[in-house]
């Protein structure tokens, strides 16, 4: 998909399609009525018919207007005239490109009105048109075997007009960001959405290999089991021990150009299937447990987006992989494992796997002395309960770290809410046989799981990020979402440029 900005009047842009947002009840906004003004009239007048009552994300496609160069027109609903709101714009865009890849338009143009916020300068408007874009084609890499639909034939995508030279050199930095962000968020579903038999532990450092022999400035090691054994990671060994897949531990670096700096770590929890072990889930919903690899796919995701954009940045994802499995073998609730950081736990369930192979990724991220440290992690139903499906939960040990994370995620519209992580959560972790005990009891069940981490990552500048209600939907629509790639995108692009 090729993006590009474009600076003359709509009506002489030589493209397949001119996608035009109309406002409820056929009213015209600003570049609606450009339009009507180069065709004479004719789309006003064709509006008062009232054939298209321009609801959010309603399309129309049209035959192309008399003094328009584009062969086609396709009216796009943005709702009341007016300001439109961010939301309603995504969803105008969505449905605009979702409707565009059912026909055989090749290229197209936007003459959309542009959401009254702020915020959404140049440059965020044209990474965001680039991510709806490549969200909206995206097609679910299923196993099905009958035929496949032909991909959508369009292939060039037009915004603007770019008034300023500087506004269409901001522009165009957003679209290859956002192009990248695309890229990185297709890399994130692709790997939740495969199935835990093909998405094991070995596949994943397969697909990490894969990204370092992509990109120059990436290197990559992968530690076996025998390796993470001398790492003394007791907590990751425990959680797969019941498992015949073996376990991996993935280190992946990238160094940017022109940097000295302390790294920046991501380490995503890659349990490529959660059974809930000897604490067996219940049957219900297990399936949707493949996608407990979710954290380690979004932190692949983005680091594919800092190699891909070459961030002057120096970036290390960690990725802890392994099955939590049932077994014969398998760990019990009441053992008490040491972890590599020297402190005993004593798992009382062993449905709780996702902190203790993140406690001993987190304590292998201190000796990268990190600027900071992310983990991300489909952790808790109890942020599910909390947040739903629309805010990843943030705990950090750093206030402004996490209005940090926070801000990313408004800027990429891939939000996040911080919850607190006060010493008393810490206490609720008391166990009489070890330093800690893997659970706290129901209450606070997503910040008792961090408080947990909290007790692995003292003097780091640290933050956790339970994806678990923002990583994938279950249900009709079930899949990958590919959050929180675009917020941890923004993250890395705005801490290379500071
Ligand atoms: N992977 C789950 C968390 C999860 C639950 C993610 C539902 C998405 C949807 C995690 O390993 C888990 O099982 N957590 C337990 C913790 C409990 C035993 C303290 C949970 O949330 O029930
Ligand atoms: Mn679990
Ligand atoms: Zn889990």
């Amino acid at each position: 998909m090729q993006f590009q900005v474009f600076s003359k009047p709509f009506a002489q842009l030589p493209v397949d399609c001119l996608v035009v947002g109309i406002h409820e009840n056929g009213e015209l906004g600003d570049e609606a009525r450009q339009l009507d003004r180069a065709c004479k009239g004719a789309l006003g007048k064709m509006l008062a018919h009232g054939d298209f009552p321009g609801r959010t994300g309603e399309t129309l496609l049209l035959p192309g207007l008399p003094g328009l160069k584009a062969t086609r027109t396709l009216l796009v609903g943005q709702g009341p005239r007016g300001a439109v709101s961010r939301r309603d714009w995504r969803k105008a865009v969505r449905a605009a490109v979702t409707a565009l890849a059912r026909t055989q338009v090749r290229s197209a143009a936007l003459a959309l009105a542009r959401p009254a916020d702020r915020d959404l300068d140049d440059y965020h408007f044209g990474r965001a048109v680039a991510e709806i874009t490549h969200a909206a084609l995206y097609r679910v890499n299923d196993l099905k075997t009958g035929k496949k639909p032909k991909p959508a034939a369009l292939a060039r995508l037009q915004v603007g007009p770019a008034g300023t030279k500087g506004s269409g050199e901001a522009l165009r930095r957003g679209l290859v960001h956002g192009a990248a962000m695309g890229l990185g968020t297709r890399t994130m579903r692709d790997l939740a959405n495969l199935p835990g038999n093909v998405c094991t532990p070995s596949y994943l450092a397969a697909r990490a290999r894969q990204i370092a022999a992509k990109y120059r400035s990436v290197s990559v090691r992968v530690l076996d089991e025998a390796a993470i054994r001398k790492e003394k990671m007791g907590c990751f060994l425990a959680v797969t021990q019941g498992s015949d897949e073996p376990p991996k531990f993935i280190v992946l670096e990238h160094k940017g150009t022109r940097t000295k700096r302390a790294p920046v770590v991501l380490v995503g929890k890659g349990i490529t299937f959660d059974t809930g072990g000897i604490s067996l889930k219940d049957p219900g919903a297990m399936d949707e447990m493949k996608f407990d690899m979710s954290g380690a796919a979004a932190v692949l995701g983005a680091f594919t987006v800092a190699a891909e954009l070459a961030l002057p940045l120096h970036l290390i994802a960690l990725v802890p992989t392994c099955e939590n499995m049932p077994s014969g073998r398998a760990i019990k609730p009441g053992d008490i494992v040491t972890s590599a950081a020297g402190l005993t736990v004593e798992i009382l369930n062993t449905d709780a796997e996702g902190r203790l192979i993140l406690c001993d990724a987190l304590h292998y991220a201190r000796r990268f002395q990190p600027e900071v440290v992310l983990d991300v992690a489909t952790l808790t139903g109890a942020c599910v309960i909390a947040l739903g499906a629309h805010h990843t939960g943030v705990m950090a040990n750093d206030d402004a770290l996490a209005a940090e994370i926070v801000e990313a995620g408004r800027r990429s519209d891939d939000r996040a809410w911080q919850m607190p992580l006060t010493e008393e959560y810490g206490e609720q972790l008391k166990s009489n046989f070890a330093d800690f005990a893997n659970v706290a009891g129901r209450d606070g069940g997503a910040i008792t799981a961090a408080a947990f981490l909290g007790k692995f990552t003292q003097n780091l500048r640290w933050a956790h990020l339970d994806i678990a209600g923002t990583a994938y939907l279950g249900g009709a629509h079930k899949g990958s979402t590919g959050r929180p790639v675009a917020l941890l995108s923004d993250f890395l692009i705005h801490r290379s440029s500071r």
